[in-house]
């Protein structure tokens, strides 16, 4: 295969992620969990400081309990002007829920969501999380699976209580959470994940 060839399908996987947002209830396999946590962890991190924590969430009643506590914290968050727009959307999300009774579901009932946490003081905290999830969400892709970056939970992870779960989950003093995906098998007829790119509207060029 030439080298072009090689980029070609590269490419193809990168142009065909799309996110996902409705999951079928089934576990991942074992072997596609592990290619896509080493993806995220051979992602590069700036001066190469590799600081970069996963907590790889598969416990149905752990996931249960995050959804409901930082729904909880969600409802909580008062809005302020210039408030980042998703954030304000899941909280007035959280908020609708909680009136009907419900608690919104955030991550879509996905099998597994990572987190990734990383040093709360290192300057390339978000950068290092985003190029892991990428990589995790690019060998999902290739694996046929599904996923959505999940931003909720950064939100309003210093709510005390959302907090000290995540400490009880394994995030270490001084590690804030810088985002987060979910993976699974997409509940579509042909099990697939959707796969029309979305056009480009943006993300200017310039060559120069
Ligand atoms: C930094 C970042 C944060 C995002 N946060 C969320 C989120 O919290 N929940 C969600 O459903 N999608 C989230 N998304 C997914 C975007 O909404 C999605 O990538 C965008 O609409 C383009 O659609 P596509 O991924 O299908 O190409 C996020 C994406 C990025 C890159």
């Amino acid at each position: 295969m030439s080298d072009c060839q090689k980029a070609g399908m590269l490419l193809s996987v990168i142009k065909t992620r799309r996110s996902t947002r409705r999951f079928k209830d089934a576990e991942l396999p074992q072997d596609m969990l592990d290619m896509i946590i080493e993806a995220g962890r051979y992602a590069p991190s700036g001066g190469n400081n590799q600081k970069t924590h996963f907590l790889v969430m598969l416990d149905k009643a752990l996931l249960s309990r995050l959804k409901e506590l930082t729904n909880a914290a969600l409802v909580k968050v008062e809005e302020e002007p210039g408030m980042y727009r998703s954030f304000l959307n899941s909280v007035n999300g959280a908020k609708k829920a909680a009136e009907e009774g419900k608690v919104r579901d955030f991550y879509y009932e996905a099998p597994v969501l990572i987190l990734t946490a990383s040093d709360e003081n290192y300057y390339n905290r978000f950068a290092d999380c985003a190029c892991a999830i990428e990589n995790m969400m690019l060998t999902a892709n290739a694996l046929d699976l599904g996923s959505c970056w999940i931003n909720t939970v950064r939100f309003v992870q210093d709510d005390p209580e959302l907090n000290e779960f995540l400490r009880e989950v394994g995030m270490k003093e001084g590690e804030v959470v810088c985002g987060g995906v979910a993976i699974g098998f997409a509940d579509t007829e042909d099990g697939l994940p959707a796969r029309e790119p979305l056009p480009r509207t943006g993300n200017l060029v310039e060559l120069i």
